[in-house]
């Protein structure tokens, strides 16, 4: 197991459709691990193969509330083969835009099929956190990211602040040093 860095914008791997896995390869499910382990260790509830800089169709996720449960999710190939007319309203945040947050409107539910990682086929279906999650992630697989959904003038000030946040770290590493 190892902890992957986690690309974030404006690296261009972010803005690329990943491709398809033919087959789950012990590679594939050692990916899977890591980023699993990448997700944990940062405190993130959801990773997508294009933020370690792999571009291929692999995320996972746990959405599970902080008191219950784990509940980790590996998928290869995921597909939403249903989602819900209610939409639902979430701030949301990705770790590959860090410490930034907006509301995004997605659907409530949504049904997905994916492969394990022992090569079988899936599906569930789902709503809160998790349905978001989920079309957060496979939105990464296209090179969508969640600020792409905010007005031009929210997400300006969105990508000022991080700038404004990676100075101020730069500066105080420097002064560290
Ligand atoms: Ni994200």
């Amino acid at each position: 197991m190892a902890i992957l860095p986690v690309l974030e914008i404006p690296n261009p791997i972010l803005l690329q459709k990943a491709e398809p896995v033919s087959v789950v390869t012990e590679e594939i499910k050692q990916l899977l691990s890591d980023m699993l382990e990448t997700m944990y260790a940062t405190h993130g509830v959801g990773l997508a193969g294009n933020q370690v800089g792999v571009l291929k169709r692999v995320v996972v996720l746990d959405c599970a509330d902080k008191d219950a449960e784990p509940d980790p999710i590996k998928m290869v190939n995921p597909k939403i083969i249903w989602k819900s007319e209610e939409m639902i309203c979430h701030n949301e945040g990705c770790l590959s835009i860090p410490r930034q947050y907006a509301d995004v409107t997605r659907h409530a539910e949504v049904e997905v099929e994916y492969t394990d990682e022992n090569g079988e086929i899936k599906r569930r279906r789902t709503g809160g956190l998790l349905a978001i999650g989920i079309q957060h992630e496979l939105d990464h697989l296209e090179g969508i990211l969640f600020i792409d959904y905010v007005s031009p003038l929210k997400r300006k000030m969105m990508l000022k602040r991080l700038e404004k946040n990676r100075k101020r770290a730069a500066e105080a590493a420097a002064l560290e040093a």
